[in-house]
């Protein structure tokens, strides 16, 4: 058997007459930059995560940028994260010449430990950025509650975990800003690169609109420094499709991830989702201690596995200046040791999980 991680030639194809209309309506009538289907889009996105405003722009890199630039994030700042993340979450924070301040995360979720927070805070900290990892929020209730107490924005990194709920809430909705990706390979993907900036304050939303277009106001008027992140029309076509499906999707990862658990739970551990909360399983990820050997095995069985992230932040090389060493993050270095995800996409089969599980198990 050959599995396919991702499936994005499925999910293509299961709508592929829809996606082949929607994108030559977007090429015959010319509208390539932001227009209708831009608009549409923020609408339907807006209605979706039940948030004041929408806006489409060019990724979910650009979307934490220009979340943080439109907040004032710069030199000399902190923005207190995780190191067990994606680059962009404290890439972007260093593009702005502030700084990511790391807390380790919680053993059971994979995200950011809450009750590290606090002693993590300066003078100098502005914001709070969780990353809602693999698809589950973290404790907003909580983060949302000392960033209160101690006058910090959040900024929730949702690029994994667009449709998430947290005590009913979607991902998204629960932070100053949120913002998420819609790369191919997330739970919801176009077919290039786009991401989704969210907020309930009107006058945080007219600035960051403003600076998608290069901070202008009206044509070649320049507010703020800002730069090019719209979001194409041809790819908020696409999302207008798939969004109409989204649920469902959803409905099937989470589905998926119930037959893993199922199968899978006895003989080896898997992030927890936590009772209030729900997860879009942008990754199905478990922890092994063999890991390397696994792969290899699972790979000869025509099983591809990837992992999410094997070197934590603090121990990148571009973050050296931070002074960090190992020891420092333990349970992030931990899980960057084991982890190891499994193929997650609304379109794997009861076969393919059976055949997946079954020789996970025997490779063990
Ligand atoms: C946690 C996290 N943050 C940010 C990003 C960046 O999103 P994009 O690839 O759309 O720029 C990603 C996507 O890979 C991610 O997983």
């Amino acid at each position: 058997m050959k599995i396919d991680f991702a499936n994005l030639d499925k999910a293509y194809q299961e709508h592929s007459s829809e996606f082949e209309v929607a994108a030559l309506d977007v090429m015959s009538s010319a509208r390539y930059i932001l227009g209708k289907d831009t608009d549409d889009l923020e609408a339907s996105l807006q209605d979706y995560v039940k948030s004041d405003f929408a806006l489409g722009v060019s990724s979910g890199t650009d979307a934490l940028l220009l979340a943080m630039m439109a907040l004032g994030i710069r030199g000399g700042d902190e923005i207190i994260t995780t190191p067990f993340t994606f680059i962009a979450t404290s890439e972007t924070i260093a593009c702005l010449g502030a700084k990511p301040v790391f807390v380790d995360i919680d053993e059971s979720t994979f995200n950011i430990d809450v009750t590290l927070i606090e002693a993590a805070i300066t003078a100098k900290t502005k914001a709070i950025m969780p990353v809602s990892l693999y698809g589950q929020m973290a404790d907003m209730d909580a983060i949302n509650e000392i960033a209160r107490r101690h006058n910090l924005f959040v900024i929730e990194d949702a690029a994994q975990s667009f449709g998430a709920l947290y005590k009913g809430k979607r991902s998204c909705s629960m932070s100053t800003v949120g913002c998420t990706s819609f790369f191919p390979a997330k739970p919801l993907g176009c077919f290039g690169d786009g991401g989704a900036l969210f907020t309930q304050d009107q006058e945080l939303y007219e600035k960051m609109k403003a600076m998608r277009v290069h901070g202008q106001v009206q044509r070649y008027t320049h507010k703020y420094i800002g730069m090019g992140g719209r979001l194409d029309n041809l790819q908020a076509a696409i999302l207008n499709v798939k969004l109409k499906y989204y649920e469902r999707d959803i409905e099937r990862r989470q589905n998926i991830a119930k037959k893993y658990d199922e199968l899978l739970s006895e003989t080896i551990s898997t992030p927890e989702i936590i009772k209030d909360r729900t997860s879009v399983y942008a990754q199905y990820t478990v922890r092994i201690k063999n890991r390397e050997q696994v792969q290899e095995n699972l790979k000869a069985a025509g099983i591809p596995t990837a992992v999410h992230y094997p070197i934590p932040m603090h121990l990148q090389e571009c973050f050296s200046y931070l002074g960090h060493k190992k020891g420092d993050f333990p349970i992030s270095e931990t899980c960057a040791d084991q982890v190891m995800s499994l193929p997650m996409n609304p379109y794997l089969t009861n076969e393919e999980i059976d055949y997946i599980t079954t020789n996970l198990i025997k490779f063990l």
